[in-house]
């Protein structure tokens, strides 16, 4: 039957995507099948025209015979097709069926449709993490994925897995296969989401169990931390804020951060203002407010609208660290 199966995707499935997961070939079949029918279809007809053109030739004066009907031709035109199409529905149906056999031991991610990206939710032992920018999933093992959207109606669609559901406000559906392929899978939204639709794409990432799980302790981890201190210093290299200040001592383009906490601060009106946590937050927010010394020339953009209150708060308890 598999070799069924891959001669016939050989002949018939090269205008279709590789199939990199178990459940492929259910949907390829099916279109071979149909393929096979379609083209003994169209050869049948033409021939069956070409012979009765031919064989029944007559000159214009020539009279044709008066034939109302037949009864034996008919019944077999119709109902040979019926069964021909019942049977390619109701295999659609098994195969519909059986692509969404969740087996027990598959594993669950959650996807979030939202205008316009997709978001991946991992679970182990109670710790979530989410991803946006590549979905992980490990190779030979069943997948399930829980999706929901939060605005609109999307659809998540894998070509190459043979997967695509809609996602839908307020509901769960799901879709499940398992991949047999390592490497990179393009994602797509396959329903008229807003001006971006056609931009919302992912990709979905088939690693090696190993990799899968280094992969997912990592996110775990860093989607848990609560240390102020770790989370103000991610911050404080992610926005940026260290290609114009250095940690240590020396002059980038404004002024270092080294052991300010607590020290005090000249400014260019001659001023002296204590390094405090309402100094810090006033120069992220508003940074033309006090100007250090010997960096009046240098203007830097305020963050207001780019960080919370309380990432301030984190990067104000990192800078006290930095000594
Ligand atoms: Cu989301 Cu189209």
């Amino acid at each position: 039957m598999e070799k069924i199966s891959a001669l016939l995707y050989k002949l018939f499935g090269f205008s279709l995507p590789e199939q990199a997961s178990s459940q492929a070939h259910l949907v390829d079949d099916l279109y071979s099948v149909v393929m096979i029918l379609s083209i003994l279809g169209f050869v049948g007809v033409v021939a069956a025209i070409t012979f009765f053109v031919i064989r029944f030739h007559r000159s214009k004066s020539e009279k044709s015979a008066y034939i109302p009907h037949n009864t034996l031709a008919e019944t077999i035109w119709t109902v040979v097709p019926t069964i021909i199409f019942l049977g390619i529905s109701f295999w659609g149906l098994w195969a519909f069926y059986k692509m969404n056999e969740v087996p027990d031991n598959a594993y669950k991610i959650k996807v979030t449709g939202k205008q316009w990206m997709w978001e991946y939710t991992y679970d182990r032992d109670g710790k979530e993490a989410s991803v946006t920018d590549v979905m992980y999933v490990p190779i030979d093992t069943p997948i399930v994925l829980e999706m929901t959207s939060v605005d609109v109606l999307h659809s998540f669609f894998v070509p190459s897995f043979r997967v695509k559901r809609d996602t839908v406000p307020g509901m769960k559906t799901m879709v499940t296969f398992t991949p047999t392929k390592l490497g990179d899978f393009r994602i797509y939204c396959a329903e008229f989401c807003g001006t971006s639709h056609s931009k919302m794409k992912g990709t979905v990432r088939v690693v090696t169990k190993k990799r899968f799980n280094q992969w997912l302790n990592f996110e775990i981890k860093e989607a848990n931390i609560t240390d102020p201190v770790e989370l103000g210093s991610r911050l404080f290299n992610r926005k940026g804020c260290t290609s114009c200040h250095s940690i240590d001592g020396s002059t980038i383009v404004g002024p270092s951060l080294k052991g300010i906490w607590g020290k005090d601060s000249k400014s260019t009106d001659g001023a002296t203002h204590k390094v405090d946590a309402d100094y810090i937050r006033e120069s992220i927010l508003k940074p033309q407010a006090k100007i250090v010394q010997g960096f009046d020339g240098v203007r830097m953009n305020s963050f207001a609208g780019q960080l919370s209150e309380k990432e301030i708060d984190y990067i104000i308890e990192y800078l006290k660290t930095v000594k």
